[in-house]
Order: C-alpha cells, then sequence, then structure tokens
C-alpha cells in the first residue's frame, strides 16, 4: 500500500527546500560561504531535510547562468536524475522534478517521472515549467511560444495517457502529433504525481487550475499574496477545480534580528553579484514588471537575496509570525532557500519547526 505523497500530509502549512540544485542556490551573491551545489551538498542537505520531517525538495530548472564572478547557475543538476538519485537516498520527503516543457518530449518525460516515482516509492512530484529565457531556450534551437501554456496542456494530456490508457494511442494536438503510444510503467500515484506549475502570469494560473494540483507563485507583499490566492482559487472554481497555492521565501534566521538583517544586507547588497545580478534582472520581463521604479532597490536585494522571491529575514520568532501571515492567505506551504543549505538548515530546523508546531502550523 502506498503512503500518502508529503504534500497531502497532515501539516497545515508545509516546507520545502528550492533550488539546492544549483550554484548559488536561488542567491546572487559573492559571499565565500555561496552554495557550491555539489552532489554530495544536495545529498546531505536533502538528507537534513528528509530526517527534520520537510515535505518537499524541489530543483530549479537551468540550463546557463547569469555570467558574473561567479557564472552563478550555470552549474545546475538536470532534476530528473538529481531527483532518482535523492529517492535512493532518502526516505520520507518528496522528490520534485523541475521541467521545461518545450525542452522535453512529454513521452519522455512520462516515463522519466515514473521511474523516479516508483524509486521513490509514491513520492515524485513534478514541477512544470514553461520557461523565460530566450538565451536558454535559444541553446536547444527553441524559440520562446506565445502559447506555451497550450502546449504545457497538451504535453500533461500526454503525460495522463501514458499512465492511464491501457491500450497504444494516438494523439493529434497543436504541438504534438503522436502514433501508437505506449509508456510503461505507469508512476505509482494515480492518476499521476502531485504536479505543480510554477508561473505568475494569468495564463500561467488557467493553466494550473485546468491541470495541476498546485500553483508555485510569488508575491511582493503579504497583502498581495492574499490577491493572488483569491484570484487563484476563482480561476480554479470556474474551471470545477481546487488548486492549492505554494510560494517560495528566501531564509535569514539568526538568533537576533539585527544578526539576520545584518547578514541579509551583506550577501544581498554589499557582496552582491552586480554583473550577474544586472543581467538576470533584465532577462526576467515577467518578474521585473511586477516592481515599479521606487522599490527597485528592494527588488535589487530580493533577487540577489532569492530570485525576487519573499524575505523571511530574523528571529526564529520573526519567520514564524510571517510564515503564520502567509498561511493565513490561503498558502499551503512555502519551498525556502538559504545561502548554505547545509550550514543554515539545521538551526531552522531545530528551532523553526518547534515554534511551528506550537503556532498550529505543524504537527510534525
Ligand atoms: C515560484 C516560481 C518558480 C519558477 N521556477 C523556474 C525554474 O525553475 N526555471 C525556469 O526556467 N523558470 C522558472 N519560473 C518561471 C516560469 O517558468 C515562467 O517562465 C515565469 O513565471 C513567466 O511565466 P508566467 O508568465 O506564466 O508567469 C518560476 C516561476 C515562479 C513563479
Amino acid at each position: 500500500m502506498l503512503k500518502p505523497h508529503p504534500l497531502k500530509g497532515p501539516n497545515r502549512f508545509k516546507l520545502g527546500v528550492f533550488s539546492a540544485n544549483a550554484d548559488g542556490g536561488l542567491a546572487i551573491t559573492t559571499v565565500p560561504e555561496r552554495w557550491p551545489a555539489r552532489w554530495t551538498d544536495n545529498l546531505t542537505a536533502a538528507q537534513i531535510a528528509d530526517r527534520a520531517g520537510l515535505e518537499f525538495f524541489l530543483p530549479i530548472a537551468r540550463w546557463r547562468g547569469y555570467g558574473g564572478k561567479n557564472r552563478v547557475r550555470e552549474w545546475s543538476f538536470e532534476t530528473f536524475t538529481w531527483a532518482a538519485g535523492l529517492a535512493a537516498a532518502t526516505e520520507q520527503i518528496a522528490l520534485f522534478m523541475t521541467v521545461h516543457v518545450p525542452v522535453v518530449h512529454p513521452i519522455y518525460a512520462a516515463k522519466a517521472l515514473a521511474t523516479v516515482d516508483h524509486i521513490a516509492s509514491g513520492r515524485a512530484g513534478l514541477n512544470i515549467v514553461c520557461g523565460w529565457s530566450p538565451a536558454e531556450f535559444g541553446m536547444f534551437g527553441i524559440a520562446l511560444h506565445e502559447d506555451g501554456y497550450t502546449q504545457a496542456g497538451e504535453w500533461m494530456d500526454v503525460i495522463e495517457r501514458c499512465y492511464g490508457d491501457d491500450q497504444p494511442f494516438d494523439f493529434e494536438g497543436k504541438f504534438y502529433t503522436l502514433k501508437d503510444v505506449v509508456s510503461r510503467p505507469a508512476a505509482l500515484q494515480a492518476p499521476r504525481p502531485v504536479t505543480m506549475n510554477a508561473a505568475f502570469s494569468p495564463h500561467g494560473r488557467d493553466f494550473a487550475a485546468a491541470h495541476c494540483d498546485f500553483l508555485f507563485t510569488t508575491f511582493g507583499t503579504i497583502e498581495d499574496a492574499g490577491k493572488h490566492a483569491a484570484d487563484v482559487r476563482q480561476r480554479a472554481a470556474a474551471a470545477g477545480r481546487d488548486v492549492g497555492l505554494y510560494t517560495v521565501c528566501h531564509v535569514v534566521c539568526r538568533e537576533t534580528q539585527a544578526e539576520a538583517e545584518a547578514y541579509y544586507q551583506r550577501y544581498a547588497v554589499e557582496m552582491a553579484d552586480q554583473s550577474a545580478l544586472e543581467t538576470r534582472m533584465s532577462g526576467n520581463r515577467h518578474f521585473a514588471s511586477e516592481f515599479d521604479k521606487a522599490a527597485f532597490e528592494q527588488a535589487q536585494k530580493r533577487f540577489a537575496g532569492g530570485a525576487g522571491s519573499y524575505p523571511l529575514v530574523g528571529t526564529p520568532e520573526k519567520i514564524v509570525e510571517d510564515l503564520l501571515a502567509i498561511s493565513a492567505q490561503g498558502y499551503a506551504g512555502a519551498a525556502l532557500s538559504f545561502v548554505n543549505y547545509t550550514y543554515e538548515l539545521p538551526f531552522f530546523t531545530d528551532r523553526v519547526l518547534p515554534l511551528m508546531r506550537e503556532a498550529g502550523l505543524r504537527t510534525a
């Protein structure tokens, strides 16, 4: 009998680790302790998270970096093979794969995802991304498609049919014309592994509403978080489905507020990798358009700190206060990044998890 997937477990607010597979994690900094993302680093971080009872380990999908002093993010592990390795070395945490729809054929994705789900005894997860970087897609000879979410819809349909159809099937879509398709084994999770879509735009939200279990998204302020959540719920209701929400936060958790803020200033401002930061921010029209000029410095700090995600900076108590507020806006959980995951996860799990239990956010 398959155990329930960790994202379907009892904790009111689920926690995961994001982007440990990539150089720097989510940060764009030159501090010497920046995340090297070697295999042993990933393994150690995943095992710390697994033993602490965090729900998921989620990679970023990246094919090229942003240059600068350290060629940040250029080094990143491919996510099917990364998840397969970690699935064999962990016991209860969910292992996600983050997959660029236009880069990976859905029949290949169906088989690779099913393989990881078998290795992980049903702990696999799929994070679908349509991508945004023309330079990255250019490496594959692929242009960014305006209709990317139509392709993503077909892509998901093919994967679900690979698992669900008992007989060979043909598929005729705008993006895929497939003949006599078979793919065994199916994933252990039925009808398919837990799926999220990482997106921000209305098209992305509609895709998640129609096809996924969760939307993985960002927000500028807690107030915005609530508005986004209400909008997504409305779209899901229109599609006759229920879609949960996850977000991403970068974390600096320290004994005192002053210590946490000083370190945030040091790694994300004083020692930010300016050249890589400029490349990163200019490259992403969607994220950048969320901020006006007055907020530009704050946006820069957030991009250097954690790819524009929400900052959780402070004492364990302050971080739990913020997580309570995010949960109250209708979010099911957050994926977290740290400057150095293996140095910082133990303090976070030792100090924040008990306070989350006291606050009613988690039972374990
Ligand atoms: C939380 C979050 C995580 C994302 N992770 C990735 C990623 O790993 N790789 C990637 O190329 N794009 C990633 N994206 C970008 C999306 O793939 C997408 O290109 C971007 O959100 C713009 O699309 P949209 O217009 O649907 O929002 C992420 C977006 C969000 C909101």
